[in-house]
């Protein structure tokens, strides 16, 4: 080929760049059915217009959040209209959310990035790229290399099915003591931007030793894994806000699993997933067919001997859940996740008043199988293990405003470590010298 004509190829391939999704005039949908019999129906519709569900009806309250095209809307209203039940119009124009997203976005970069270690200059109230995400976790570990308190490392567990990295920071006081571990994750679906930026705070907090941070580092040592599923994460940012699973490609013009039933702790699709690689829910071909769960499980299998607790942050919702999500029986040791989770649930809402819903998933939401927490719990053997549905309640659900990161962040921390502070460590103490035996 010459040069003029790969300059022409590569011209084209600027081209052909796709523009992202549009979204004017989409909408979500409130609807509040009056008895248990009318939500049936109710979802008897949401799955003959194959419509997205943002937010689940709950055990006591049975509104639910639907997402609908333009196209479908008239049959779908005229449908619930024909059932008698109570709709409300929540979001009018989905694009005019995700233009003010964007806007504020270019807006918040006011401190901007800098990869010269100046991770202190990194501007966690803004919604970052994966490639950003990465620097900083480098940017603290290379930070922290000349404190002599804290001691951050950045481990790849794995890579997408894209071949993106999928990360993990570990961060310990660096004294050479073992203590037992919290691991905490981010990103599992990709929509949930909200998600990854709590995580990324969190390791702010931590490393540069703010408030709470000398307890809880001298109690736990603690994984941050902001990114789970960068592949459906990056896609959402180019190209389909609304993404929500990885991006395997199934070869019948459909993509992407959805992790969170793709887990291997009593997987079955028939359980609040499918088995339609269409679908939003595709729990996969078998449990763990995708790259990106089985690198948080191989991750999780060698460092499962002092973990305490595994916390995946989701949104939207706000609900601090724990298993099981696979069955409507609660684990015996219920009431000690019941309790920590309350813990952590009024200390958050001390800051603003936020409201945290405490239950355990089936019996606060849906049952749901292949969840990474009923894995961590049932599986991994991780005694404190929680799905947390960050802010907000369905104002603007997955397209959460810039300006609420920062209190749902803050709220956030203050919930996760009066949450840890509230733990019982009484595990067997591992010695000095006990130390990372892989790095994988
Ligand atoms: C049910 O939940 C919705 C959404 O969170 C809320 O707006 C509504 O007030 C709730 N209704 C009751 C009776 O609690
Ligand atoms: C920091 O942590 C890494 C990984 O756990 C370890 O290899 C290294 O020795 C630690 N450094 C210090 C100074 O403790
Ligand atoms: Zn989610």
């Amino acid at each position: 080929m010459t040069n003029s004509m790969i300059s022409v190829v590569l011209l084209l391939c600027g081209y052909v760049r796709t523009e992202p999704a549009r979204f004017d005039n989409h909408k979500v949908l409130q609807i509040t059915p009056h008895s248990s019999e009318e939500l049936e129906q109710v979802l008897a519709i949401h799955d003959l217009y194959d419509l997205d569900m943002w937010r689940h009806p709950r055990m006591g309250n049975h509104s639910l959040d639907v997402y609908v095209e333009p196209e479908k809307l008239k049959s779908v209203l005229t449908a619930l209209k024909n059932l008698g039940s109570h709709v409300k119009i929540w979001i009018d124009d989905l694009q005019k959310l995700i233009d003010q997203e964007k806007s504020s976005m270019k807006r918040s970069i006011r401190f901007p990035y800098t990869s010269q270690g100046r991770s202190q200059g990194f501007n966690h109230f803004t919604y970052h790229r994966y490639s950003t995400i990465n620097q900083y976790l480098r940017d603290i570990e290379t930070a922290t290399a000349s404190m002599p308190s804290v001691n951050a490392s950045v481990f790849t567990m794995g890579y997408t099915y894209e071949g993106r990295e999928v990360n993990v920071l570990k961060v310990t006081r660096g004294d050479g003591e073992s203590r037992p571990s919290i691991f905490i994750d981010g990103g599992i679906h990709a929509r949930e931007w909200i998600a990854p930026a709590t995580v990324l705070y969190f390791i702010n907090q931590m490393v540069y030793w703010d408030d709470y941070a000398p307890q809880l580092l001298n109690k736990f040592d603690w994984y941050f894994a902001p990114l789970l599923n960068p592949d459906g994460y990056e896609y959402s940012h180019t190209t389909y806000r609304l993404w929500r699973k990885n991006r395997a490609d199934h070869s019948r013009n459909c993509y992407g699993t959805d992790l969170n039933r793709n887990f291997g702790f009593r997987w079955n699709p028939s359980v609040g997933g499918s088995t339609n690689e269409c679908s939003d829910v595709y729990s996969g071909s078998q449990a763990f067919s995708e790259k990106e769960s089985q690198s948080l499980r191989t991750f999780i299998l060698s460092n499962k001997q002092n973990m305490i607790a595994y916390l995946t942050y989701h949104s939207y919702g706000q609900m601090w859940l724990y298993p099981w999500g696979y069955t409507s029986a609660f684990p015996q040791d219920w009431r000690e996740l019941e309790a920590a989770a309350k813990a952590g649930t009024s200390a958050l809402a001390q800051l603003y008043g936020s409201n945290y819903i405490v239950g355990s998933s089936t019996n606060v939401l849906y049952s749901a199988a292949g969840g990474s927490d009923d894995w961590a719990k049932g599986s991994a053997g991780v005694k404190y293990s929680y799905t947390i549905e960050l802010r907000d309640t369905g104002k603007h659900g997955f397209v959460l405003p810039v300006d609420e990161i920062e209190p749902n962040c803050r709220e956030s921390w203050r919930g996760l470590a009066e949450f840890a502070l509230s733990l019982n460590t009484n595990m067997r103490r591992k010695k000095i010298g006990d130390r990372y035996k892989s790095r994988l």
